[in-house]
């Protein structure tokens, strides 16, 4: 890497420090290519990553495009890269290129908004956002650390967040008065602080609609789980422990016929009830803070105060969002409410349930069992008691991870930031506080 690191300061010094840096690991530049125009290219490995970022620290800072080429032959929507083998790869071909090549004759980069990409997303959306737009991805697996954050973002135009970024007044701070958007790589935005960002006219995006159907799947999934025992049984048959076939052995719950409660009847707790109504004749209770008309007369859903909710129903789904009311909501008294053969799911947001009162209610038989996908703090605490717990699913957040989910979710990423950037209204821009559901 040091030998890569030294071309590199002679390149970007040459070049005034800023400059898109072409790049690949093995031969050097081997894959750049050609998007409208410019040539975008990237960083093969972590290592070579740094390499970029080493040398443009150590010429006083300049910013490169270390963009990962390894994403190009990511399996998730079949993109790859030998299908985007260009002229300049052809003037590699014959070995080490000359180190000027690639950077002559390119428009300069100053033109192009600045942006933040917090961490690769499906190309699909990316290709778009480093295609038109002078963008530094974060490459890591894990997320920026807020300093490295507070310092990459001072001076974009944009930025492309996810869950784990904080956006609040520190920020926006940070980022500057040129700041035109925020685009979260996710339907929830309880990490961005909305009526901020309106106060300083800065435009926030989501991604709703297209993880709706993987998000009701994963509940579905997680009240079979839960209802039918199967991590439990799993997890014996893979320690050697299934000795028989038992008539008493692991006896789980029915769906058919049964209740099932949705705390939030938005798409998702809809596409929930429906697959629940349709798939196993569910009744449908839900609680909401608004009446969901259309699905109460398609599925008959009855609208009903969270105490009703609570006692009536086999099965509790959560699909609303974070917010100071429902925060905390499934406490040790709501979940005292339940039938001791109720299951409880939560896929929306971990602090939702109190982590401590729905272990010991699973523990003590209050609850039949638990599926969730999402917990507070994420990742969950390695000594929670709930891993302990035969009768608790624990899921990392993976509601909307299918191809078509992420990938429609960075379409639509994609598209709020360059709208943003352009001063445009957004696809999916989060309703204002105050109309907030
Ligand atoms: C995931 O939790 C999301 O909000 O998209």
């Amino acid at each position: 890497m040091r030998e890569v690191e030294a071309v590199l300061i002679r390149v970007l010094s040459s070049q005034g420090g800023r400059l898109p840096v072409v790049w690949s690991s093995t031969p050097l530049f081997r894959t750049p290519r050609r998007t409208q125009g410019r040539p975008t290219g990237g960083t093969r490995s972590r290592s070579a990553t740094s390499a970029v970022g080493s040398a443009a620290d150590r010429i006083g800072g300049p910013r490169c495009h270390a963009v990962p080429v390894h994403l190009y032959h990511s399996s998730i929507d079949g993109y790859h890269s030998s299908s985007h083998t260009t002229a300049y790869e052809a003037a590699f071909a014959g070995g080490h290129p000359s180190l000027s090549f690639p950077l002559d004759g390119l428009p300069p980069m100053s033109h192009l908004p600045r942006v933040f990409v917090a961490r690769r997303i499906p190309s699909v959306g990316l290709d778009r956002v480093v295609s038109q737009t002078d963008a530094w991805v974060w490459e890591a697996q894990m997320p920026p650390p807020r300093h490295e954050l507070l310092r990459r973002i001072a001076g974009c135009e944009g930025v492309l967040t996810l869950l784990t970024e904080q956006v609040d007044g520190e920020f926006f701070d940070a980022a500057g008065p040129q700041l035109k958007v925020v685009s979260n790589f996710a339907v929830g935005y309880n990490n961005i602080d909305v009526a901020e960002a309106m106060r300083r006219g800065i435009q926030v995006g989501h991604t709703p609609g297209v993880l709706t159907d993987a998000t009701a799947d994963m509940a579905v999934t997680l009240m079979l789980c839960a209802a039918r025992r199967i991590v439990e049984s799993v997890d014996e048959v893979r320690a050697g422990k299934w000795k028989t076939w038992e008539p008493l052995g692991y006896i789980g719950q029915d769906l058919v016929g049964k209740t099932v409660g949705i705390v939030g009847l938005g798409r998702i707790g809809t596409a929930v009830a429906r697959r629940c109504r349709f798939g196993w004749n569910m009744n449908v209770l839900y609680h909401d803070v608004r009446r969901n008309e259309t699905a109460e007369a398609e599925l008959d859903a009855r609208r009903v105060d969270f105490d009703e909710l609570l006692s009536r129903s086999d099965f509790i789904t959560v699909h609303t969002d974070l917010n100071e009311s429902t925060r905390g909501l499934f406490d040790r008294r709501a979940f005292a409410r339940m039938k001791p053969t109720a299951v409880f799911v939560n896929t929306a947001r971990g602090p939702i349930h109190v982590e401590g009162d729905l272990a010991d209610a699973l523990q003590d038989g209050t609850l039949f069992a638990a599926g969730l996908d999402v917990t507070d703090p994420e990742p969950i605490d390695p000594s929670s008691p709930l891993l302990r717990l035969a009768n608790c699913v624990v899921c990392p957040h993976i509601a909307s991870a299918t191809v078509a989910s992420r990938n429609g979710m960075a379409e639509i990423a994609a598209d709020n930031l360059l709208l943003g950037l352009r001063g445009e209204p957004l696809r999916c821009p989060v309703p204002p506080p105050e109309t907030d559901s």
